[in-house]
């Protein structure tokens, strides 16, 4: 394959949560909106060029204006959408609360554990409804190697143009239904549970991404305390967007300085190719 050729491929997906409907310093070739079985993603997808030509596409995972609430994202046709593109990896953002004293509003996050608080009205599975049983392996439901490797350049970017804020790692999410925040009770229960830091997305989209055997990595930025504060005010969403922007403007710089170096590794096969042939025997044989 040419190096013109090689640069065709799209091979990173990013997904932008609350905040983050747009990267910088690409430039904007196509949108796209394919049709899945499961439908449309929450947004077109654009696919665009970084200076160096390496193309990525980019999913806004709340829709145009934020009109789609976590609920009722339909990421069974997200993580399809970005599939059908050949993408080989999903790089997330969303906004979390924190858990811990430590992590402050403003720092960023790499995950590497998740407990589950959704209702069970999610859609999941891409087997839902079908007449296969399918158990993918979720035990580490990120991509260790992807994980490990945003580490340095993500903190190096965060220590240069971050204002102070730190990036934690190897720390646990927990994903709730919403749409409401959690209760001070119910803060301080997930905080005993080991849980770091708090959102409503990151599930099912990482159990999706495994399932269609995609690296899966989340960028979580840190907006508020959530509600477990002995004497403090419990999180609100007008809170919450007091950090959006600022957040949003170090996840783009983040990317913009990544997206190149992260498309290399994944070309050299470095990193990206952990799931290839997960599911191979995930599906129950029929006696
Ligand atoms: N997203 C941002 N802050 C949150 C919180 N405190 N709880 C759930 N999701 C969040």
């Amino acid at each position: 394959m040419s190096a013109a050729e090689a640069k065709d491929n799209v091979l990173i997906g990013v997904i932008g949560g609350s905040g983050l409907y747009h990267l910088d310093n690409l430039t904007f070739m196509k949108q796209v909106n394919p049709e899945t079985p499961w439908g449309h993603p929450s947004s077109p997808i654009s696919i665009c060029a970084l200076p160096s030509g390496t193309k990525v596409a980019f999913l806004a995972r709340h829709g145009p204006g934020h009109a789609i609430s976590p609920s009722a994202i339909p990421v069974r046709a997200n993580i399809a959408a970005l599939k059908s593109l050949g993408i080989r990896a999903i790089l997330a953002f969303s906004a979390v609360g924190s858990l811990r004293e430590e992590i402050a509003p403003g720092d960023f996050v790499l995950p590497s554990q998740i407990i589950d608080r959704t209702k069970g009205i999610r859609p999941c599975s891409f087997f839902e409804g079908t007449s296969i049983v399918a158990h993918a392996s979720f035990g580490d439901p990120f991509s260790n190697k992807f994980v490990e490797w945003l580490e340095k350049p993500v903190r190096e970017i965060i220590d240069a143009h971050g204002n102070g804020a730190k990036l934690h790692t190897g720390k646990c999410i927990i994903c709730m239904e919403g749409p409401q925040f959690s209760t001070r009770a119910e803060s301080k229960m997930y905080r005993a549970w080991g849980a770091d830091i708090i959102n409503m997305s990151v599930l099912p989209e990482a159990k999706l991404a495994r399932e269609a055997e995609l690296g899966y990595a989340l960028i979580a930025t840190s907006t508020d305390y959530d509600s477990w504060r002995e004497n403090e005010t419990t999180v609100t969403a007008a809170e919450v967007f007091k950090v959006l922007q600022t957040n949003a403007n170090l996840s783009r710089t983040v990317a913009a300085n990544i997206l190149d170096e992260l498309h290399e590794a994944a070309e050299e096969g470095h990193i990206l190719t952990e799931e290839v042939g997960c599911m191979k025997y995930a599906i129950m044989p029929r006696s």
